[in-house]
């Protein structure tokens, strides 16, 4: 949700920001700006839209070594020039951009600045004003900063230019994410590695309120009382590569090619010596000590969980539960006595579900954070770590981080039924490989779902997923994904539960997609088929080898029934994806959504 950048040095600026902004894009694209700082002055540019339209409003003959970038996700304000960032303090003396929400900031503003004209709706413009008005009361920049940052409730990733400053950058964070990265005759800052990635690998991981000063010789990490915080630089290891698209028009379908990949990847970094797909015995102990679990997670995420609890329970036997970060963290259920709470998140950095672990670890429980992005958030505050290894996903919906999700759990599930002495009746590894295969053999028959989306997709309002048992959890993610990135109205449901109410939805034509992986309910989902095709639905099976019937419109390669949502969705996700394309709609980077949520 926004994303930000800061550069200081010696080359251009404009670039580095700009391409910055570019790859933070997933962040939040309703509209961006920048800020160069010269000898001239400070230049803001700023607009509606995405960094391309940024690109065409910035004044190419301004030359700087200075600067600092916003790509925004509009939470307090309309999307619009006026309140895209940076925003500017009301001398113009201060520049400022934001990632996060300030919560007190109507009572900031009625408390100190009744009298400053603010032009914005946003809750940023009150900070950089905060800042102004400290300044100009006696204080220096640092010790402005500082005091309006303790006056903040709330979430801040921020980067600050003040004008009588020109060789530094301000920058503090709490809550929100930010990096700074080190250079030679530079230095940079980002909510995302990402985003710097072209320039340095060599970041330093801020800590929520810490304040950073940047020069382009030196970096000065401060807590908010003033005093100095030594930190050790990581190497992030992200290949400029994996986060361009390549020949491919859109990241979602080479993320979705890259399936079979991520689960031989996974399959690896999971092996141990004895090639058995294990994980550490630390986390298996945590598991053991557990009389529940309960995952909590957020969108595609909670999707994946849900499978995950079925492994939980049918392969290591201990019972589970799911729930959404956002419901869970205000109407807790009664919990167990030994819970162990599990978070699941692609981007380790979703704020639903940071505000659960908060309230769990206030409780004095432990955590386990499954997420792609190590150093995240999620995965930092947790206790324990299982990471991805799905390489960064940047398409806004998710995809291979949903089966690399379900993979990690199903190894998770393995590797504590192991230890319980309770023997799984096949070889995950061999399983796993037998899924990758299966992915790619489906990933080829790209132009079968491009027609299926054409049949049934082309011009209809709604959609409905069935299913049962698995399937069911599978349909409750396909429909998410084709509302995503086609706004057709989908839903998933499980087929059993259709005639209690949503079959009056059913007229003639509507689509139904159902799928038909589970041996033991088989007979009862295609029983519902036929229910919603008497009442004029435009049905279609996606079954699987050795369930298949004569009419099913496309059987996936056998895979061991318990691993079936991780190839059953892969039709879905290209049904999905060709039919946001047949409409027009921009596949990566959907209305009203972003990637990475961090406002809650
Ligand atoms: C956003 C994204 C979804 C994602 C969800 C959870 O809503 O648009 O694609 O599934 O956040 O994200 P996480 O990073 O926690 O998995």
């Amino acid at each position: 949700m926004c994303g930000i950048v800061g550069y200081i040095g010696l080359k251009d600026a404009r670039e580095i920001l700009l391409n910055g902004l570019e790859k933070m894009e997933y962040r939040g694209y309703d509209s961006a700006g920048l800020a160069m700082r010269n000898a001239d002055g400070v230049h803001v540019f700023k607009e509606k839209g995405r960094i391309a339209d940024l690109r065409r409003v910035v004044d190419e003959s301004v030359q700087a070594t200075t600067g600092i970038g916003h790509t925004r996700w509009a939470t307090h304000g309309a999307p619009s020039r006026e309140n895209a960032h940076p925003h500017q303090s009301v001398s113009g003396r201060f520049t400022l951009v934001h990632n996060g929400v300030i919560e007190n900031y109507e009572q900031l503003k009625r408390e100190y600045l009744l009298d400053v004209p603010l032009k914005s709706d946003t809750d940023t413009e009150v900070i950089v004003q905060l800042i102004e008005l400290f300044a100009n009361e006696g204080l220096d920049t640092e010790a402005a900063f500082r005091k309006t940052l303790q006056l903040l409730k709330g979430s801040y990733a921020l980067a600050l230019l003040d004008r009588e400053q020109a060789e530094t950058i301000f920058a503090a964070k709490n809550k929100s994410p930010l990096l700074v990265g080190l250079g030679e005759d530079f230095n940079v800052v980002a909510s995302d590695a990402m985003a710097m990635i072209q320039v340095t690998d060599q970041f330093v991981e801020l800590m929520d309120k810490e304040v950073v000063i940047v020069t382009k010789e030196k970096v000065i990490i401060q807590n908010l009382a003033g005093e100095e915080m030594k930190r050790a630089p990581y190497t992030a290891e992200l290949d400029a590569g994996d986060i361009e698209k390549g020949t491919y028009p859109h990241y979602m379908l080479k993320e979705i090619d890259e399936q079979p990949l991520v689960m031989r990847k996974i399959i690896q970094a999971y092996q141990n010596d004895q090639e058995q797909l294990t994980v550490d015995q630390s986390i298996v102990q945590a598991v053991n000590a557990a009389d529940r679990l309960y995952i909590i997670a957020c969108g595609t995420s909670y999707h994946a969980g849900l499978v995950g609890k079925k492994y939980l329970e049918a392969i290591a036997n201990i019972p589970t539960e799911v729930h959404v970060a956002s419901e869970f963290v205000y109407d807790m259920p009664l919990l167990s006595k030994k819970p162990l709470f599990i978070f699941i998140s692609q981007s380790g950095e979703t704020a639903d579900s940071r505000a659960v672990l908060v309230k769990v670890k206030e409780l004095g429980y432990q955590a386990l954070t499954i997420t792609n992005v190590q150093g995240s958030t999620l995965s930092r505050e947790a206790d324990y770590t299982l990471l991805l290894h799905a390489g960064p996903e940047i398409a806004v919906a998710s995809t291979k981080a949903y089966t690399a999700q379900i993979s990690v759990l199903a190894i998770l599930a393995g590797a504590v039924a192991e230890s319980r002495g309770l023997k799984l009746p096949f070889s995950l590894t061999q399983e796993l490989g037998i899924v990758a295969n299966a992915m790619e053999v489906l990933c080829d028959a790209k132009e079968e779902f491009e027609q299926m989306a054409r049949d049934y997709l082309a011009t209809t309002r709604n959609c409905f997923f069935i299913g049962r048992a698995l399937d069911y959890y599978v349909s409750l993610e396909s429909a998410l994904k084709l509302k995503e990135i086609s706004y057709i109205q989908a839903e998933g449901f499980a087929g059993g539960e259709l005639k209690h109410g949503t079959i009056a939805l059913i007229e003639e034509g509507t689509p139904v997609i159902a799928l038909a992986t589970q041996e033991s309910v088989n007979l009862n989902i295609r029983g519902n088929v036929k229910e919603v095709a008497a009442r004029g639905a435009n049905t279609c099976v996606i079954s699987m080898k050795g369930l298949e019937s004569e009419d099913d419109r496309y059987v996936i390669p056998a895979v061991h029934e318990l691993l079936t949502p991780l190839v059953s969705i892969i039709p879905m996700q290209l049904i999905a994806y060709y039919a946001a394309l047949h409409r027009n709609c921009d596949v990566d980077k959907p209305r009203n959504l972003a990637k990475s949520v961090t406002v809650e």
